[in-house]
């Protein structure tokens, strides 16, 4: 048993993985919807957004989620359950029955590193929101204004014996589910937690509707003025795309190796797009309006966005103590559900080369990324000084996976399944014969999705040593 309900599968045949099954089609928009919502929407749409000047950036986003994102998660599913392993033994695999090169395992090599990177610093903020459930439960925010929750969080990032705790806290309840099988927590946190999550944005955009600048809000998100966005900016979009829908590195392949071979792809992977950015929206329209009403604070504040404007939200509402902190408990659930799913290609990986327990590669898989997550921890305060390129260590963390690691593996993937593949894999398990469908899937992997990511990256290194 490991992931879910999966039920325990012995045998590696055709259509069942070693790893276990998701028990219906249910599950896995369940597990993917659990994957891709997390700190991608709450705490990360909203500080690049303001930090990119809104409207436009939300755009572009929009717009690489629908051409590029959905294909590439179509792809990346379908590629796992024809493989039915871990991405880099399915790549493996599918390059053999393909007659293909070798190197396109790199794929899979290049998720596992990019999967390290990004939980060594996710279980870090995640941390910031664990121990945000306790401080809003402590009361500390009632009638807080914007200096006061600033003045809160700044004590917060300076101080790294807490960060390093928080960060520990996470890390071990991540490493605690992977390590055990996920066996219900899964399930019950994705079926029943994330609607009462989007339940409280809701309930949040409504406050921020009352009390905030609503108006001025809606517009920074929804008005465009393309003279705010620089290739730099469309570069975070494009990568903040993949991130979101935990594309571009074997988190979705992974669990696409345990999709029942009669669910349709294309239904479930649009139904998990169209949640996650409902979700990321929301937070927007929740914490925009707070930050326009608020003085002192600014659309562009940073990672520490979303800790300094919701506070401010539960602090001056009844019952805010309570509902601030089932709020933090709630998105820490999201988080834990998105931190299982990064660990899952290294996983299966080390369990098939080596025939390793699971446990035994969770808990050495977590230490690492652990012993990397200091880095970051140290980022907000003792080294925050210590620069490369103008980057703090969880800057260059950042960058590194989101914004390179992400849409290479994305433009590969684009190219594999679309270029490379035996023709007759993708027709079989996308099942939508020849017609319309399958040609603008097609199209959009083919040619929209690499033509897409690769212009996008020239314009930006262009920029960037043009300047
Ligand atoms: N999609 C997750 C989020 O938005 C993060 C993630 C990225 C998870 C990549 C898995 C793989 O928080």
């Amino acid at each position: 048993m490991t992931i879910g309900t999966l039920t325990k599968g012995t045998v590696v045949a055709d259509d069942v993985s070693r790893h276990g099954m998701w028990s219906s089609r249910l599950l896995f928009v369940l597990a993917a919807t659990g994957s891709a919502v997390g700190l991608g929407n709450i705490w990360k749409f909203p500080y690049i957004t303001g930090e990119n000047g809104g409207g436009a950036f939300v755009l572009v986003y929009l717009l690489c989620i629908a051409a590029i994102g959905i294909p590439v998660m179509m792809a990346e599913v379908m590629i796992g359950r024809a493989g039915r392993q871990s991405p880099i033994n399915t790549l493996r695999t599918l390059v053999r029955d393909s007659n293909a090169n070798r190197s396109w395992t790199i794929i899979g090599w290049m998720g596992v590193a990019a999967g390290f990177l990004i939980l060594s610093y996710y279980a870090v903020i995640a941390g910031w929101a664990v121990s945000y459930t306790f401080r809003l439960g402590s009361g500390v925010f009632d009638g807080a204004t914007g200096a006061h929750t600033s003045q809160i969080f700044d004590g917060f990032l300076g101080s790294p014996g807490s960060l390093l705790f928080w960060h520990t806290v996470f890390m071990a309840a991540t490493i605690f589910i992977v390590a055990r099988g996920v066996a219900r927590g899964l399930e019950v946190a994705v079926r029943y937690l994330m609607p009462i999550l989007l339940i409280l944005l809701l309930g949040l955009v409504g406050y921020a509707a009352i009390y905030g600048d609503f108006a001025r809000g809606f517009e920074f998100l929804f008005s465009f003025d393309f003279s705010k966005l620089s290739w730099g900016g469309t570069l975070t979009a494009m990568g903040h795309a993949f991130f979101t829908l935990s594309l571009g590195m074997g988190a979705i392949m992974a669990y696409g190796a345990y999709v029942p071979s009669k669910a349709s792809i294309s239904t479930t992977v649009f139904t998990i797009g169209a949640l996650d950015t409902a979700v990321a929206l929301a937070a927007g329209l929740a914490i925009f309006p707070i930050v326009f009403a608020v003085a002192g604070l600014e659309p562009g504040d940073g990672p520490g966005l979303m800790f300094v404007t919701l506070p401010i939200a539960f602090g001056n509402l009844p019952l805010g103590a309570a509902l601030g902190c089932v709020f933090f408990l709630l998105v820490s659930f999201a988080a834990i559900t998105s931190a299982i799913s990064l660990t899952e290609p290294v996983l299966t990986y080390l369990v098939e080369r080596y025939d390793a327990k699971r446990w035994i590669v969770a808990v050495v898989v977590g230490l690492f990324c652990w012993l990397l997550g200091i880095g970051t921890v140290l980022s907000f305060n003792e080294w925050s000084g210590a620069t490369l390129f103008g980057l703090t260590f969880f800057e260059v963390v950042d960058y590194l996976s989101y914004k390179i690691m992400l849409p290479l593996g994305g433009l590969l993937i684009a190219l594999f399944a679309g270029w490379v593949l035996a023709k007759r894999i993708v027709v079989e398990q996308l099942g939508f014969g020849e017609g319309t469908k399958w040609q603008l899937w097609n199209a959009a992997i083919c040619v929209i999705a690499p033509a897409g990511i690769l212009i996008v990256f020239a314009y930006s290194l262009y920029e960037t040593f043009a300047s």
